[in-house]
């Protein structure tokens, strides 16, 4: 018998209310709304404030992605999120708790902007395995929490926020049906991004005697070499995805990739000689959201009209580990609302 595929049933994104434009940040940083805008192409993004936490972007953007499928159970949860709430215990148990699903399996994914993807394939893991017949995957991220704020070279970059698809068992022919998958890293890079302390290798400064050692505690991240893998990784899974699924690029209607600089999308794009107009672009509202990236963008193309049922649509991500992934997924007939 056929494995069972995971079909994308729901869909659903959030932000925090708090916006920071790029006007807000040039105020306290050596920077400029020009230089942000023209390096990055983000204008604004949405940032945490009053407490608000990653499991409750992730609550919320599960409970719309629950809503638009139409369902208030499922057999397993994925949280992909790089800033979880603490380090232990994982924020997928605490969120199924909220979001009432009972005593269901679920775990966190820790794969940086390659998040969701990592998700997605492990999502058609449980489900081809018969672990699960649904499963609840969210990107969730408030990483901006992460970032030094007196740092110009990451501070401008980051936002906060989730996504959350849900996926049942179906099969690959069905519209929603997840491609094949395809996955990588490189863990001799780890140091382009990096947190360098907070684990168990280096434990926070801070205690008696102690001063806080901001480049330890803080993201470390090496921009331009990172830039070159970025494109290169997410060129690289993009065909890996489409040969994979047997489509070639004059058959996508709609590229969605991880929206880390409007630069590298627009590089990757011209790689893949996939034209403009079919490059899905939502950093200019929300920043690079990490593990949220890929499905706040798809429910914003989904909620703009520009994905409509029946559109082939190709995914594709890179971030830190280092870490890609790319798949390919035919657009099904859902309930969307706008995440902004
Ligand atoms: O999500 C996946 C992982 N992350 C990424 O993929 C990030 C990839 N990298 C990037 O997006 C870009 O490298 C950045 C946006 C981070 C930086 O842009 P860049 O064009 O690569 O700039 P750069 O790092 O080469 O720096 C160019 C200049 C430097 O000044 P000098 O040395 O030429 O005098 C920087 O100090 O720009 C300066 N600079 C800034 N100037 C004004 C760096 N950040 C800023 C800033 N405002 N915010």
């Amino acid at each position: 018998m056929t494995p069972a595929r995971a079909v994308l049933s729901g869909i659903g994104a959030c932000v925090p209310s708090n916006t920071v434009t790029n006007a807000d940040l040039s105020r306290h940083l050596d920077t400029s709304p020009e230089w942000i805008t023209s390096r990055t192409g983000i204008e604004e993004r949405h940032v945490v404030s009053g407490g608000e936490s990653t499991v409750d972007l992730a609550v919320e953007a599960g409970t719309r992605a629950l809503k638009s499928a139409g369902v208030a159970a499922v057999d397993a949860v994925v949280l992909a999120t790089t800033s979880p709430e603490r380090l232990c215990p994982a924020g997928a148990p605490e969120v199924a708790h909220r979001l009432g699903l009972g005593f269901v399996p679920a775990f966190d994914l820790t794969s940086a902007c390659s998040g969701f993807v990592f998700g997605l394939g492990t999502s058609q893991g449980l489900i081809a395995s018969g672990l699960a017949r649904s499963v609840l995957l969210i990107g969730a991220e408030a990483f901006t929490t992460l970032v030094d704020p007196e740092d110009r070279g990451t501070a401008v970059i980051f936002g906060d926020g989730a996504g959350a698809v849900v996926l049942r068992a179906g099969t690959g022919a069905e519209p929603g049906a997840i491609g094949p998958v395809s996955l990588g890293t490189d863990g001799s890079r780890a140091d382009l991004l990096h947190i360098p302390s907070g684990g168990s290798r280096q434990r926070a400064a801070t205690g008696l005697g102690h001063e806080l050692d901001k480049s330890s505690w803080y993201l470390q991240m090496a921009g331009r070499t990172l830039f070159q893998q970025a494109v290169a990784r997410m060129t690289e899974a993009s065909r890996s995805a489409l040969d994979d699924a047997g489509w070639t690029v004059p058959m996508v209607d709609l590229f969605v990739g991880h929206q880390a600089n409007l630069r590298i999308l627009t590089a990757v794009a011209k790689r893949l000689e996939v034209p403009e107009e079919r490059v899905f672009v939502n950093i200019d509202r929300v920043g690079n959201t990490l593990a949220a990236s890929i499905p706040l963008a798809l429910t914003a193309a989904a909620a703009q009209g520009e994905l409509n049922t029946g559109d082939r649509v190709l995914l594709s991500a890179f971030g830190a580990g280092l870490s890609w992934g790319g798949t390919t997924l035919v657009w099904p007939d859902l309930a969307v609302e706008s995440p902004l």
